[in-house]
Formats: C-alpha cells, sequence, structure tokens
C-alpha cells in the first residue's frame, strides 16, 4: 500500500469513527430534536460497519508487515500494535454486548468512547508521527541536510561480497519492500540501478558500500535495521545490489 492509500484509509477510519460517536450523542443526548432515533441509530451503524471492515482491512495489512520484521519493529510499531490490539478488543467485546448480551448495555457507552480514543491514539502513532516529522515536505524527496554529507562515509577499498549468497539474502530480507528489476516503490524504493545512480534514494547519500551498510545498520526512514546481518553478509548483499 502506498503512503497516501494509508493516509486516506486512516482518515475514511477517524471520519467513519467521528460519525459513529457523533449520532450516538446526538440520539443520547437528544441534542437535536429534528432528526430521528431511527435515522441516527442507522448512521451509527452504518459509519461503525465502516469503521469494523477498516479495522480488519488495516489489521492485515498491519498483521503481514509484523509477520515479516515482528523481530526487527522498533519502539513506535509496538506501541501502535498494541493500542491497536485493545481497541478490536473493545470494539469486539461493545459488538457482543449490543448483540447479545444487553443485560450490560449501560457500559456500551463508555466502551464505544474508549473505541473512539484509542482510534486517534492509533493514527497518531503512525500517520500524525509521520506528519510531525515530515512536515510540509511529506511525500516529497527528502533535503539532503547538512548532518547527512557530514555522516557520508569515506569510501574503503572494493568488498569482496558474493553475488548469488548476496541474491539469496536479498530475496529473503529486503525483497519484501524492494524491487530489484524496477526503480518503482514497494514499501521502499525500487532499487535497480542503486549503485549506479547519483546518490541514495532516501538519504541522497553516495550510493558506496559504506553507505548502504550503513543503512542495513542505522536505517534512514522508516526502514528497519539489520543489526544482525554478519559483515560477510552485509558485503555479499552490497555485491548483489551492483549488479542490479
Ligand atoms: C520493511 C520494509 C523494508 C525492508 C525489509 C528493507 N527495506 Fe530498505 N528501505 C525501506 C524504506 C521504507 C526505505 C526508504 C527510507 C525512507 O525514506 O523512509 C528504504 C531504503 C533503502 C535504501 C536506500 C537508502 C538510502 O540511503 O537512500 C537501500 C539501499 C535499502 N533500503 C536497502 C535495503 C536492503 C539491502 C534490504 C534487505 C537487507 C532492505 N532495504 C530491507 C524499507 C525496507
Amino acid at each position: 500500500m502506498s503512503f497516501y492509500a494509508k493516509s486516506i484509509v486512516s482518515l475514511i477510519f477517524l471520519a467513519a469513527g467521528i460519525v459513529a460517536v457523533l449520532s450516538m450523542l446526538t440520539l443520547m443526548g437528544k441534542a437535536d430534536k429534528k432528526m430521528s432515533g431511527p435515522a441516527l441509530r442507522r448512521i451509527h451503524r452504518t459509519a461503525g460497519i465502516i469503521f469494523f471492515i477498516l479495522t480488519l482491512v488495516i489489521s492485515f495489512v498491519c498483521i503481514r508487515y509484523v509477520a515479516a520484521f515482528g523481530g526487527r519493529l522498533a519502539v513506535r510499531p509496538v506501541f501502535h500494535a498494541v493500542l491497536a490490539l485493545a481497541l478490536f478488543i473493545v470494539l469486539l467485546l461493545k459488538i457482543t454486548i449490543v448483540r447479545f448480551y444487553r443485560e450490560f448495555l449501560r457500559i456500551v457507552p463508555t466502551l464505544g468512547m474508549t473505541v473512539f480514543v484509542l482510534a486517534f491514539l492509533v493514527v497518531g502513532t503512525s500517520a500524525g508521527y509521520y506528519f510531525l516529522k515530515a512536515g510540509p515536505a511529506i511525500g516529497q524527496e527528502p533535503p539532503v541536510t547538512e548532518e547527512a554529507r557530514e555522516e557520508e562515509a569515506e569510501p574503503l577499498e572494493a568488498p569482496a561480497g558474493s553475488v548469488d549468497l548476496g541474491s539469496a539474502l536479498f530475496e529473503q530480507n529486503c525483497s519484501f519492500c524492494h524491487y530489484s528489476d524496477k526503480t518503482d516503490s514497494k514499501l521502499g524504493p525500487g532499487l535497480k540501478g542503486v549503485m549506479k545512480t547519483e546518490k541514495l534514494p532516501a538519504s541522497g547519500r553516495s550510493p558506496n558500500a559504506e553507505n548502504i551498510a550503513k543503512q542495513l545498520k542505522e536505517p534512514v526512514g522508516t526502514m528497519p535495521s539489520f543489526t544482525s546481518l554478519t559483515e560477510k553478509q552485509v558485503l555479499d548483499l552490497i555485491a548483489f545490489l551492483e549488479t542490479l
């Protein structure tokens, strides 16, 4: 899913949550006498169903991601996942009570509000994070800061890695997020010709072995780090990237 698709889905998700809450508040608080109860109930149900379906769709995308990179997730995605799981459980509980255990109906508004607050926290730990981090430059090419330039490592001697081993490592560790045969983005930029271009796609550093190795150990952006790769494996990967 592209960055924009995700942003739009999460906006619809929040909007559905807001509509569900407002329609129920209006109904329970009877703030608006002009709207009838059944109409508000229908709005609440429809918004709720959209919210629930989006919860399932987004969870599916995220769980695939966690399944691939679970061991390497940073604190923020883990926090996001825990909040999302809590949201899902409270939402299921609320639906179950409304459907089957109506004697507990009085706690349903509290559960509904909890789901609503969790939805904001969940979106905040992903979209909100990227928004604040990227600010107005969102979606544009990141500028090459002085810092990034200074961080550029000095080129060392040509590395001696195995292209075949590198290719297999790429298949296992990188192909989920990067195409090797084109420059289109998957979860990360396509890496065709990555070592032959002017500068690396995300950081803007020069495409030498040291900067690739740096990306694997202390990645810029949202790529997970690959601290478990040995030095030899890094050289193999670089040897493979040089053939693209
Ligand atoms: C979970 C997805 C993911 C995986 C797995 C992944 N990457 Fe990335 N990679 C990214 C993203 C996203 C970026 C762009 C960083 C950004 O702008 O946020 C990136 C950027 C890069 C860059 C450009 C760095 C720069 O300085 O511009 C290289 C090179 C790279 N990845 C190589 C690899 C290699 C090699 C592997 C496998 C060992 C790998 N990636 C695994 C997501 C991933």
